[in-house]
């Protein structure tokens, strides 16, 4: 029997998101299913952006006037929201970024500048978004430390033996890990990774990035360091993102962009740094995008981050269900029971971006590629897969046209 407290009505759901009653290529019903890679709008967000452009555009933080203060008010509002609902500490370790990508660099240039060199250890894994690999090889070749990768196991798991073996080494400094794989859509179990982490020395930086728009996800029980993840993915805006932190590692490090608003004084000799979140938000800051943001997560609030999260389950399970009964076709990753709301795979004769291409005829949009996961795909022995990704708006209906579309494309290849 289903269980009522875990589910919401999904036509009114629909209704929200104006996007999903367009027609695709002019005459076929919309399927979204690259949710990975960005989500839809609910009207409430596109409707919060529009206000405040059209009745209380201002700068935030430095006029006296009233759509300055409303302005200030509405942007500093969002971070409370994004507080709350990530269960942080302070507003203070709220730091608004442009996504996922920013944070991750932010921390990398501020605390990794600081406090990483020569014998040192930062460990990741072998499935991590290049987001999470890239920074930390630019800062290794300026400061000479060590990357060293977590393996993955045949099921698409961390290998958390091999992991404790490499904590082993008193060197590691800092653990990078991605909370759910944009590829495998593992969910790895980052609150047992980190307490290791801590335990042996290390400090741990969590890429949320697909794992805050399905699940509910509390910072302070995670006792994670830094915590990034992107607006976009949640409903929100694009351009807007958070890294959390916590204080006292905030407050140790050094700023990253030098500008205005993030200075208490400025002297031509030197300047000192304003406080919390601040320090971090040199230059006039993504105002609409934040505010967008913080609607975004009121949105999902009031649905039910665990709502959300059992929705995506049933439809992912369905949908692994239904995939693993096509011929030819081989899924990537866990199984459902360790899995988010991503299906990866590929199909024997069609290369993933024709079969995107078909799919997208028939009105399906997936993502076909290496998802910015290039080592990872190296791993499996695959140049690319196909991905189809679910969300809060997803249906069964839109699965089963999914593999309607695996069927016709099947044919269209005469295979
Ligand atoms: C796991 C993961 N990390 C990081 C990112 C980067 O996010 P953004 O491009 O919004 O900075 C993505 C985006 O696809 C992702 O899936």
């Amino acid at each position: 029997m289903t269980d009522l407290t875990l589910t919401y009505d999904l036509e009114a759901v629909r209704a929200d998101f104006p996007i999903l009653s367009e027609k695709h290529h002019d005459d076929v019903p919309l399927i979204y299913l690259d949710n990975a890679a960005s989500s839809q709008k609910p009207l409430k967000v596109i409707e919060a952006i529009d206000t405040y452009y059209r009745t209380y555009n201002a700068n935030v933080h430095r006029g006296v006037h009233k759509l300055s203060e409303q302005a200030t008010k509405a942007y500093e509002d969002a971070r409370i929201k994004i507080r709350r609902f990530i269960n942080a500490g302070s507003k203070r370790e709220i730091i608004f970024t442009r996504g996922t990508t920013e944070g991750i660099n932010l921390v990398a240039q501020t605390w990794g500048r600081v406090n990483l060199g020569v014998g040192d250890v930062v460990l990741s894994t072998v499935m991590e978004h290049h987001s999470n690999i890239v920074p930390w090889q630019i800062l290794a070749a300026e400061k000479g430390f060590t990357i060293k990768y977590i393996p993955i196991l045949e099921d698409g798991t961390l290998d958390m033996g091999a992991y404790a073996a490499l904590l082993r080494d008193n060197s590691v400094k800092l653990v990078v890990v991605v909370h759910v794989s944009n590829v495998l859509g593992t969910v790895n179990p980052v609150a047992e990774m980190i307490q290791q982490a801590h335990a042996a020395g290390a400090l741990a930086l969590v890429d949320g990035a697909q794992s805050i728009p399905h699940m509910p996800v509390d910072v302070k029980a995670l006792d994670v360091d830094f915590f990034a993840f992107s607006g976009h993915k949640m409903i929100g805006p694009t351009g807007i993102g958070i890294l959390y932190g916590k204080r006292e590692h905030l407050e140790a490090m050094p700023p990253w962009m030098g500008g205005g608003d993030m200075i208490e004084t400025v002297r031509l000799e030197g300047s000192t740094w304003n406080e919390l979140p601040y320090k971090f938000e040199a230059g006039t800051p993504i105002i609409a995008g934040a505010i967008g943001l913080g609607y975004a997560v009121d949105y999902l609030s009031e649905l039910g981050m665990d709502k959300i999260h059992a929705h995506e389950q049933t439809i992912t399970a369905y949908a692994l269900e239904r995939l693993s009964e096509v011929p030819g076709l081989k899924l990537y990753g866990p199984d459902a029971a360790q899995k988010g709301a991503v299906a990866a795979f590929s199909f024997e004769g069609i290369h993933p971006h024709d079969l995107a291409q078909i799919l997208d005829s028939g009105g399906i949009a997936v993502r076909a590629g290496h998802h910015c996961a290039m080592p990872l795909h190296t791993h499996l022995g695959i140049p690319a897969t196909t991905r189809a990704s679910f969300y809060l708006y997803n249906t069964t209906q839109e699965v089963d046209a999914l593999i309607e579309g695996l069927y016709k494309s099947k044919k269209t290849f005469a295979l």
